[in-house]
């Protein structure tokens, strides 16, 4: 059932590439620069009106959201606000039937989730979700909505199904772009032809495996850790910072680059490991003076960087590689790392990699 793998966590990062082109599959046309989403289809002209989008999710989900923002602000250049569930659920929030509130959830039956899909509901918002179980509640709930089709994924710490969420949101993305006109068709067929080159590019990604599990054997006994990106790769920070917490059980923090030094940059000392999101893309030139204010304290730095990268490498501790791709599609390959690192991390400590401890794959309480 495990493939021939030690764990589930490890297949469904392997089967990442499988999954990724699934979720693609009959919804993108490179060559006539077109996305179509059968899901949402009813609600083209809603898009292309619309003023407002309001995305709710839990955890790595959330994380999802935040690199949907970043897509959507960018590429349809509608405003999107993205909100824990369990905050929204809560407050009073302004919402109504002008706005769309995208539902992120690989299960389907997260109870904050659910709750706050109701409350925008009464308000008469549209609702379309993003889930990963086919038939579970969210989807039943919703007005429209796009499966992610990764496939069943029994670890705990979600690698595959946030992967695939974060396609859906590109996918999406460039459909509002395509319906509201804000990128050129030239761009689209660009773009498309880029993402679908990028389950190989993903499959590139796994062949740093083996250094990584050299780079885990060095911060096994770690207790703290630090992760920073700007941009997008703010986002894949969070993600990475999260995946470590919850299998390894060792304290790590996400951070947007910039503000460490509006606290966070008090820990560094040669015992802080730092992980940067440091790939050449329009943030890379800020990162390195980021990296740089890091090394000057002597915390101990791993950087994803883009093949063939010297400039880091010479700064660093450790660099982990990823091809160059569409920064658009950074947070797709830039997770792959993260995800391996906190496996191989957390194999070494010892500890349940599959089911860690106090947690349950799907939150069905609030
Ligand atoms: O099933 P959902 O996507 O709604 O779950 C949301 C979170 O509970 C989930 O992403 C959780 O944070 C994972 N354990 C992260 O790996």
């Amino acid at each position: 059932e495990k493939g021939g793998f030690e764990h589930f966590m490890l297949k469904e990062i392997y089967e990442q590439p499988r999954s990724v082109r699934d979720c693609m599959r009959g919804r993108i046309y490179p060559i006539e620069g077109k996305v179509q989403l059968g899901g949402i289809k009813d609600y083209a002209d809603k898009l292309k009106n619309v003023e407002r989008i309001v995305v709710i999710a839990c955890g790595t989900s959330w994380h999802a959201g935040l690199v949907g923002e970043y897509l959507i602000e960018e590429y349809a250049r509608i405003p999107v606000e993205v909100e824990y569930a369990s905050e929204f659920r809560y407050r009073n929030p302004i919402i109504s039937e002008k706005d769309i509130v995208i539902a992120i959830s690989q299960s389907g039956e997260t109870a904050d989730t659910m709750a706050a899909i109701e409350l925008a509901k009464e308000r008469g918002a549209t609702i379309f979700g993003i889930c990963n179980v086919v038939g579970s509640s969210i989807p039943r709930i919703t007005d429209a909505g796009v499966y992610t089709h990764a496939g069943p994924e029994i670890g705990v710490a979600s690698t595959k199904a946030f992967t695939a969420q974060v396609t859906v949101l590109t996918l999406m993305a460039l459909y509002m772009a395509q319906q509201r006109g804000t990128v050129k068709q030239s761009d689209l067929v660009s773009m498309l032809t880029e993402l679908d080159e990028i389950p190989t590019l993903i499959e590139q990604a796994l062949k740093s495996d083996e250094k990584i599990a050299e780079i885990a054997e060095k911060f096994k006994d770690s207790s703290n850790c630090l992760f920073l990106g700007r941009g997008s790769g703010f986002p894949v920070a969070l993600e990475g910072a999260l995946k470590l917490k919850e299998i390894s059980y060792i304290h790590a923090e996400g951070y947007p680059a910039a503000e460490m030094k509006h606290g966070p940059i008090a820990l560094i000392d040669e015992d802080m490991p730092v992980v940067f999101i440091a790939t050449k893309n329009s943030s890379y030139e800020k990162v390195i003076s980021n990296i740089q204010e890091v090394k000057a304290r002597k915390g101990k730095v791993i950087a994803i960087v883009t093949e063939g990268d010297k400039t880091v490498k010479e700064m660093v501790d450790y660099i982990i590689e990823i091809p160059a791709c569409n920064e658009a599609y950074l947070p797709l390959l830039a997770t792959i790392p993260l995800q391996l690192l906190s496996y191989h991390i957390a194999v070494l400590r010892g500890c349940n990699v599959d089911q860690p401890r106090n947690l349950a794959k799907s939150v069905t309480v609030e």
